[in-house]
């Protein structure tokens, strides 16, 4: 769709129907929609009813079909292990129809849910397109999760499987996952009929009775299942995020409008076409790794690159630059944490100028607010067009970018770009009007945002409508905070919540509340997100303690830093606490949390009218002071 990216997004604006009718002629439909867009139940608007589609053939076999069978389908390259697997569109169509005949064999059918708990290994993208494959709902669950997170997924998605691998392998750790598995099993209320164990050869899980299954075995046997049409408004997946409390949200994704979207994207968005090698160094457990390491970059028939290791570390910060140059990646897509990180230890850029790499033309940064610094570092080092793009678990796929594929429009530092063509981006100010040019204000999208995007939580409208659609009626609520300049290009500049974002990664401060408020020593505390130059940001704890309590307060802190990783995970990065005799609140007894981050971030802050007691200010300084963090 090359052209005047202003009168395309105009277009899309006056008419998204007519946008998204022509959008969806470029997928394979089982039978066409009757409808494009249903708006009879706002705030629940339906794209492409009627329709019957199916989410694997449009990723896999479409292309087998049409004779790219010999095509890679997937480059999978650990850097941990060492390695290396290219596997074909035909072999992943007969390791995909294999898996979904396991799945039916064991009774699992259209519109059951499968858990999917599995490290960056192919088998991960096997599992994910079988359950597409038979009209089976996945949900999968970022292995840095522990037991108890993982339980509460069970309990809300009410699975009957689920498929894991044996071990995770993180620098210098295995990460045995069975153990969690069956720890999350027992703590679940909901019971789970199998589970599928893919045995890696780094560790070998237990078998724990006829519950278990092996993955090799299993395959060995199978059947090939064809292809089951689902509606499209069936979920594709529930992807479990972060809100403002320590029960997630199960985000569903709709079938069709997420294949017609995603595939919009990788040709308007990323400029990518058939055949193009496309590599997204995330995990299949974020929504970052569902669209842009799985389903994109196949719907669009290119190759995409399955990545196992980290930006450092493994071995060393050249592996970007190597996947890059020995697979010939043309476009890539990471956070700008990782671009930090990698920045940190080869601050010049040396290590890049061993590769070729003449293949490679795009870098896209997204996942976190994007410092200027890392943009104009990539710019400047790896000398091709960065483009920093804004979007959520909740939407599927971008809402601001600089969409290459139509237009290249000058890149401003700091900003995500202008609205993606068909969103209604907007800031309001607190009583819902919009803000001016350039003034600060919450970011909502005008209802009814592209297909593809959350059209509810999975089996909770109330939940949807509470979290998204209530504070503004008529927008959804992004829960961003940011302005919109005069060019029309927007700046996300924080949350208006409780989520933080560390290393990419999104965050409950009110789930890690939950946490500490549950060690029996601890009377009251508040979870902040601190400003940090690597991970931007790292939770801080502030701890009240119940009264007659006397023992160390470090080993109190070390008990709530292993109570954290022990429960949600060591993804949640919480090492650090401070003991205080009181916390901040206004009279009413709110916690003053974003004073307290202002004071921790070195920020100039207002003592607040509302506060109970200004003292405590002092005594939150004079702590931090003590503790070295100031
Ligand atoms: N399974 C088990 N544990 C995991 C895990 C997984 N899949 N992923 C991360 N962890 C662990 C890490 O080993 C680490 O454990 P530790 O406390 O024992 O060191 C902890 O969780 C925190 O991980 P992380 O915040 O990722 O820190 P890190 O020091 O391991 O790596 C970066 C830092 C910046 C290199 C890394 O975060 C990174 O590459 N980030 C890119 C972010 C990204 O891809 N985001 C997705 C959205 S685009
Ligand atoms: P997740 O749902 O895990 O993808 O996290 C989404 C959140 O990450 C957004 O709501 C933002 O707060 C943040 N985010 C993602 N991309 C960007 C970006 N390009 N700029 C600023 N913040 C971003």
């Amino acid at each position: 769709m090359k052209g005047d990216f202003k009168k395309i997004s105009q277009a899309a604006l006056q008419n998204p129907a007519a946008f998204w009718s022509d959008a969806a002629q470029d997928v394979h439909w089982i039978s066409p929609p009757e409808k494009v867009l249903d708006d009879a139940r706002p705030p629940f608007y339906r794209w492409f009813t009627g329709g019957l589609i199916n989410g694997c053939y449009n990723a896999v076999d479409c292309h087998v079909e049409a004779g790219h069978g010999k095509r890679p389908a997937i480059i999978y390259d650990s850097a941990i292990t060492g390695s290396k697997q290219t596997i074909t569109y035909g072999e992943l169509q007969d390791r995909v129809a294999r898996m979904a005949g396991v799945l039916q064999a064991h009774d699992i059918g259209y519109g059951d849910r499968v858990i999917i708990y599995m490290p960056m290994i192919p088998e991960a993208l096997v599992s994910m397109l079988a359950c597409a494959r038979i009209g089976a709902i996945h949900s999968v669950v970022f292995g840095g999760f522990a037991s108890a997170e993982l339980a509460k997924r069970i309990d809300d998605a009410t699975p009957k499987m689920i498929i894991t691998a044996s071990c995770g392998l993180e620098p210098g750790r295995v990460v045995e996952y069975k153990p969690l598995v069956d720890g999350a099993i027992a703590l679940s209320a909901h019971k789970v009929s199998h589970v599928v164990l893919y045995q890696r050869p780094e560790c070998k899980g237990e078998m724990m009775s006829q519950r278990d299954l092996d993955w090799d075995a299993e395959m060995a046997a199978a059947q090939p299942a064809d292809i089951v049409p689902v509606k499209s408004e069936d979920p594709a997946y529930i992807l479990y995020t972060s809100g403002t409390t320590g029960t997630p949200k199960g985000v569903v994704r709709p079938t069709a409008g997420h294949i017609v979207a995603l595939k919009w994207s990788m040709q308007n968005i990323f400029n990518c076409k058939t055949g193009d090698i496309y590599w997204a160094a995330s995990d299949v457990g974020w929504v970052v790794g569902h669209s842009y390491i799985v389903y994109a970059p196949l719907f669009a028939g290119c190759t995409t690159v399955l990545f196992e290791g980290k930006p450092v570390g493994t071995p060393d910060a050249s592996t970007f630059w190597r996947v890059i140059s020995e697979h010939k990646v043309r476009t890539m897509f990471t956070a700008p944490t990782a671009i930090r990180a990698i920045k940190k230890e080869d601050p010049e850029g040396k290590l890049i100028q061993q590769f070729d790499l003449s293949h490679f033309k795009f870098q896209f940064l997204a996942g976190e607010r994007c410092d200027p610094d890392t943009l104009h570092w990539c710019e400047d080092k790896l000398g091709v067009p960065t483009i920093d793009h804004w979007w959520q678990t909740e939407t599927g796929w971008p809402i601001a970018a600089n969409c290459i594929g139509i237009e290249l429009l000058a890149v401003k530092a700091g900003s995500s770009g202008p609205a993606v063509p068909s969103w209604d981006v907007q800031v309001l100010d607190e009583d819902g009007h919009p803000a001016a040019s350039g003034e600060i204000g919450s970011i909502a999208v005008k209802l009814p945002m592209p297909p593809g995007t959350v059209p509810t939580l999975w089996q909770n409208d109330e939940r949807f409508v509470d979290s998204y659609m209530s504070a503004f009626p008529g927008y959804y609520e992004t829960g961003d905070a940011g302005y919109i300049d005069e060019d029309g290009y927007i700046f996300v500049m924080s949350r208006t919540d409780d989520i933080i974002n560390v290393a990419g990664h999104r965050l409950s401060t009110g789930g890690m509340e939950e946490v500490l408020a549950g060690h029996k020593d601890v009377a009251e505390c508040a979870v902040i997100g601190i400003n940090d130059a690597l991970k931007g940001q790292v939770p801080l704890g502030f701890i009240v303690l119940k009264s007659g309590v006397s023992r160390a307060g470090e080993d109190i802190i070390t008990e709530i830093v292993a109570k954290v990783r022990a429960e949600i995970g060591p993804v949640a990065a919480f090492k650090q606490a401070v003991i205080v005799s009181h916390l901040p609140k206004t009279r009413s007894g709110k916690i003053l949390r974003a004073t307290m981050q202002k004071i921790v971030n070195g920020e100039e802050y207002l003592v607040p009218a509302t506060i109970d007691d200004p003292v405590i200010l002092d005594e939150i300084k004079s702590t931090l002071e003590a503790a070295r963090m100031l």
